[in-house]
């Protein structure tokens, strides 16, 4: 059984992941009315609908646990970029805080010694680092490519590749 405590943090990092996959999906929409990357849409597209995938598993485990997991109201999320750059800083930016929000949750599960909510947030843990440091990796590309545009085809060309290395899921 879950307390009230840990069932409150689950809760907001359901919301967390939820507006992660609508930011994404955001990003993705504004991508697709930009000329020539098309492989950039696809990997928002996707990486949206892992968030989805990262907020599901949540509400399962809230619910499994004997919880009631509540789905959230959603700001809207930005909705355009000044660049291509932009957005990949925006998505380092928000994995970032999606990092630290799990670690609340892992703390706060610790002190009510929930054990297998612990255990439970370990996917997550690691989940971030890969995306963090796929987050890096394309935008030190993207530092490196400036405004070529040969560099920015380049990009585009190799990014869902880079993203299945990068361990994206
Ligand atoms: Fe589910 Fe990218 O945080």
């Amino acid at each position: 059984m879950l307390s009230k405590k840990v069932q409150a943090a689950l809760n907001e990092q359901i919301k967390v992941e939820a507006e992660s996959s609508q930011v994404y999906l955001a990003m993705a929409s504004w991508a697709e009315i930009q000329p020539g990357i098309d492989n950039v849409t696809q990997f928002f597209y996707m990486h949206s609908d892992e968030e989805r995938m990262h907020m599901l598993k949540l509400i399962h485990f809230v619910n499994e646990r004997g919880g009631f997991a509540t789905v959230p109201a959603l700001p809207q999320p930005a909705l355009t970029y000044p660049s291509i750059k932009h957005a990949f800083t925006a998505l380092l930016k928000h994995e970032e805080f999606v990092s630290q929000s799990i670690n609340n949750v892992l703390d706060i599960a610790m002190q009510e010694k929930d054990y297998a909510t612990v255990n439970f947030l370990q996917w997550y843990v690691a989940e971030q680092i890969e995306e963090e440091s796929l987050a890096r990796t394309l935008n030190d590309k993207l530092e490196l490519i400036g405004d070529e545009k040969s560099g920015m085809y380049m990009f585009d060309r190799d990014i869902l590749s880079v993203s299945v290395e990068g361990g994206e899921e």
